[in-house]
Formats: C-alpha cells, sequence, structure tokens
C-alpha cells in the first residue's frame, strides 16, 4: 500500500467520479478524494483500487481483521469460497422449493426503488441483488455494492460493469460511507454473523437518509414454528435458524418497522425508515379519573408509598371534593411543604 505515493488528481470524467463522492474514511471519517490510485485522505493515497479497477475500492488493506471478520473471510473468501457458495443456494432454493430470480425480485420489490435513487447492498455476496437493483434506479441512480470478502466482490464485479454502480470491500460494522447519503440501504443473508448485529443495524441506520428505507434479514424460524418438527429438523441442519429477528437491537428512531418470515419462514425481513429521534410524546396530558396525574407525575412523582388505609381515605377524600388523587395530593403536600426550607444537597 503505497500510503506516501505521490498523489495524481483523477479526471472528473472517470465514469465512476461521481459515486466516489458517497464515500468517506472508515477510520478517521474525513471526506475522500479520487485520485490515480484510488481514494485520498489528504495528502496521500489511502485506499487503492482493486487490483487497479476504478470501480472497486479496498477499504480493508489498511484496518486489522477481528475474530469474526476472520471467520467470515475463511468462508467467504477462498479460492473455493464462490462455488460453494453458489452450492448452497442452489441446495437452499431447492430445499424450499422457490425459484431464486423469483424469491430476489420478489425481496427486492419491498425496497420501492425508483428512478435516481441511491441505494448501498451490504454483504453483496456473488451480486445477483446489485444486477437486479441496477436496472430499477435508471441512469442518473447510483448502486454502492460492499463485501468484506475480495472474492466476493471479484466475482460480483466480473458480471457488472454498468458506470452507476461501484463496489468496496469493505466491512459492513465500519462502513465506509458517508452519513444519510442513501435513499434505500439493503442486507441480505450475512448479518448474523457480521460480529456485532447491534453495530452491524446502527451502522445499515447511519447511512440511510432520514426517512429512507432500511431492509435486512437472515436465518431465523419464524416464532409460530418453534418446537415443531419442521423447526427441529431444520434447525438441526443449520443451527442458525435458532437465531431470532434482532427487534431489540433496532435504533430508537426506527419507524414504520415490519417484521415478515419469507422462504419457508425460515428467514427474518425487518424493514424500518430512520426517523429523527425518539416517537413523539406528549407525556402531560392529564388522566381523567379517580387517580388523575399525567404518564409524566406518575413515572417521575413517584413517592415513597403510604399505608395502605391512608391510601383509602385519600382515594374517599378526593372523591368527596370532586377531584383526583393526584390533585389532592398536590394539594395536600403542597400546603405542608409551603413554609418548610429547601435542604441542602447533602443532607
Ligand atoms: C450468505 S452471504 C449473502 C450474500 C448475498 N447477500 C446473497 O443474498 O446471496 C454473506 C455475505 O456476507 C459477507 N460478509 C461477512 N461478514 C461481513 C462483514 N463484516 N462485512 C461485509 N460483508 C460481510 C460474506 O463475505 C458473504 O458474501
Amino acid at each position: 500500500m503505497p500510503r506516501n505515493s505521490q498523489i495524481h488528481t483523477m479526471s472528473a470524467n472517470s465514469p465512476h467520479a461521481s459515486l466516489y463522492e458517497a464515500f468517506r474514511d472508515p477510520v478517521t471519517h474525513v471526506d475522500l478524494q479520487p485520485v490515480r490510485e484510488g481514494l485520498a485522505n489528504g495528502s496521500s493515497t489511502a485506499f487503492e483500487f482493486m487490483d487497479g479497477d476504478p470501480g472497486v475500492v479496498d477499504f480493508m488493506a489498511p484496518s486489522p481483521a477481528s475474530a469474526a471478520d476472520e471467520a467470515n473471510l475463511k468462508m467467504y473468501n477462498d479460492e473455493s469460497s464462490t462455488e460453494k457458495y453458489r452450492n448452497f443456494l442452489r441446495w437452499l432454493f431447492k430445499t424450499f422449493e422457490v425459484d431464486e430470480d423469483w424469491f430476489r425480485a420478489d425481496l427486492l420489490s419491498r425496497l420501492a426503488i425508483t428512478d435516481g435513487m441511491k441505494v448501498l447492498v451490504v454483504g453483496c455476496g456473488l451480486g445477483e441483488d446489485v444486477a437486479l437493483i441496477q436496472n430499477d434506479i435508471g441512469a442518473t441512480g447510483q448502486v454502492h455494492a460492499q463485501d468484506i470478502s475480495k472474492s466476493m466482490v471479484k466475482a460480483a464485479r466480473a458480471s457488472i460493469h454498468a458506470p452507476n454502480v461501484c463496489f468496496s470491500v469493505s466491512n459492513a460494522l465500519k462502513l465506509p460511507y458517508k452519513s444519510r447519503y442513501f435513499d434505500v440501504v439493503f442486507h441480505f443473508g450475512g448479518i448474523n454473523l457480521f460480529g456485532d448485529l447491534k453495530q452491524a443495524i446502527s451502522e445499515l441506520e447511519r447511512v440511510c437518509k432520514i426517512g429512507g428505507r432500511v431492509v435486512f434479514g437472515d436465518e431465523g424460524i419464524a416464532p409460530h414454528l418453534r418446537g415443531t418438527e419442521y423447526a427441529d429438523v431444520l434447525i438441526h441442519n443449520n443451527p442458525l435458524w435458532a437465531l431470532e429477528a434482532p427487534m431489540r437491537e433496532l435504533p430508537s428512531n426506527a419507524d414504520a418497522v415490519t417484521l415478515e418470515y419469507l422462504l419457508g419462514n425460515c428467514f427474518y425481513l425487518i424493514t424500518f425508515t430512520p426517523g429523527e429521534g425518539f416517537p413523539k410524546v406528549n407525556l402531560d396530558v392529564p388522566h381523567v379519573g379517580a387517580r388523575g396525574g399525567s404518564a409524566r407525575t406518575r413515572y417521575y412523582g413517584r413517592l415513597e408509598g403510604v399505608s395502605v388505609e391512608t391510601k383509602r381515605k385519600l382515594l374517599d377524600a378526593a372523591q368527596a371534593r370532586g377531584i383526583s388523587m393526584h390533585d389532592l395530593l398536590e394539594q395536600v403536600i403542597g400546603a405542608q411543604l409551603a413554609d418548610a426550607q429547601p435542604r441542602s444537597p447533602q443532607t
């Protein structure tokens, strides 16, 4: 890696020039500029094009691989991995008696892609989905596709040479893309093993625009089939099917969340839209009724508790006055405390 090599700026006419604006340094997060050998983060070429191909940027070379990365690379990055993976896919679709092309087209219809969109495919494998998405985005759209395995990216790139498609060899846990860049972010089939599910989902969310769409799925049998012979046989064959859809790992700003099960109900598929933050809520709407108060006072105004007898008397007294227990408590405690001196923080 010639980190200090001389920089030769790349012509803006390069077919991929406008696609490089999507990238950022996955470690320092600085923007990158295209140069002849790759992408530069200041004065040196930090990330080279794979085999000199300007359609593939290699972000893996400088970063050390974690144990999970090593395991994935062992599975997907050796000489025979692409053939082994093809065999696995043939077995999978035969087992569930589903046509792979039909399945992928049906899956991708959930992305609701329209002309001009920017789409990211994470863990793209052999690139079948990339080719289909490329047909849907029109001339002004962009498809970026990444995978940690050079072998997979090479195989995918071999069949896709469109000027609006750009690949990267990179880690899904540290995506080399700018925040809020994509309209749609898609992944299928590998996230359970990326090593840190929460971090992987957080990265899918980070690079997606607010109001965009994140769609991802992997092995995990639907809950209503658990404990059946059907599930037991399949889980025995592939323990990954025992995993559950990671609904608790979704970010707190996930809106319009859907969960479906596909392929014999053995794969979960989660869809969500990144929102501005937590859902909107008004904690101060008063409750009508004997207890009164609001969601805020009931949660934040909890006291030490009184005897059962005192609580009963309080309810009777509140009803006799035609007010809620909350309002009577406010009055009684407020009156008692009216003259009290505030305590110093130490007491
Ligand atoms: C089961 S394959 C799925 C491929 C493709 N999405 C498909 O539907 O056929 C999982 C893919 O995830 C990739 N992968 C594994 N760990 C990764 C990581 N940390 N970052 C990016 N890709 C990863 C593997 O190299 C492999 O290509």
